[in-house]
């Protein structure tokens, strides 16, 4: 029985996206992946939603077109603004991110966490139902990472100048005695050498998406869209970007390929 082995479709408004494969990766080795960076629109964090959502229904009609059995939606701007209308316009499942304010909340010492996001995650309903329910009786510095993404996107996620950008954003949190750090946008993770450096030991980094790696292997199994064919050699990724690929491939061979057999990949620019 080799179950559903069509592949899963990734889609961010570049390659921040590319942290979640690299957890789905690690979980399901097996699956096939279609990644979609929307460059040509990047960054969405500032977009309005209705925006965003036009957007994402193109990257997912797209998707759809190339045979994927569900979508992975690897940002979290897209999500706050998109996961509903998407989850009503289609029939596949799709997977979101969840701002990892619920981990945070119940881990932290000091009751004072920090998160880390683009505006327009924070002006959705995920975020504010979450802190709402979680994060009652913890004090929440929240931020919006202004200028990051375009840091990891033009490659310069370790330069001083990100860092610099960095230590505005966070100094203040580590004052608020923050125990707990959200990364509440998937660049981020690309940060977090920088971060690692400049952050006091005792304030963990929560990322989410290993979370949502399991939430996706979860969802799979439960509509029985799992590929059951044994892992072979490598790891079969499309990647399509609807501007240049070079970011994307500068972060596949600096990140993903130094960590997972990724030898059977392809890249194209296509305009949707
Ligand atoms: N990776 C997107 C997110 O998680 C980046 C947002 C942007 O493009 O500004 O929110």
């Amino acid at each position: 029985m080799s179950g559903n082995c069509n592949p899963i479709g990734i889609f961010d408004s570049g390659a921040g996206g590319l942290t979640v494969l690299s957890e789905l990766i690690k979980i399901m080795p097996n699956e096939k992946y279609i990644y979609f960076a929307d460059s040509a629109n990047c960054p969405y964090g500032s977009k309005p939603a209705e925006e965003i959502i036009g957007l994402s229904d193109k990257i997912t009609r797209f998707l759809i077109t190339k045979g994927c059995k569900a979508i992975v939606v690897a940002c979290n701007t897209a999500t706050a603004a998109a996961i509903d209308y998407l989850r009503g316009a289609y029939s596949i499942p799709f997977i979101g991110m969840e701002p990892a304010v619920k981990p945070a909340s119940q881990n932290t010492k000091t009751k004072s966490i920090g998160v880390l996001a683009t505006a327009g995650t924070f002006k959705g309903r995920l975020y504010i139902e979450t802190s709402r329910k979680y994060a009652t009786d913890v004090n929440v510095c929240y931020q919006v990472g202004e200028g990051l993404v375009e840091f990891v996107e033009s490659g310069k996620a370790n330069s001083p100048e990100a860092e610099q950008l960095l230590h505005r954003y966070i100094d203040p949190m580590v004052d608020c005695n923050i125990d707990h750090l959200v990364l509440g946008c998937t660049h981020y993770p690309f940060l977090k050498p920088v971060l690692e450096r400049m952050l006091p030991g005792h304030i963990t980094i929560v990322d989410p998406a290993p979370a949502v790696a399991l939430q996706t292997k979860r969802v799979a199994e439960n509509h029985g869209l799992l590929c059951n064919e044994p892992f072979v050699h490598s790891i079969n990724i499309e990647f399509y970007s609807s501007s240049n690929t070079s970011t994307l491939k500068f972060l596949v061979v600096s990140n993903l390929k130094q960590n997972h057999k990724v030898e059977d990949v392809y890249f194209a620019n296509i305009k949707l």
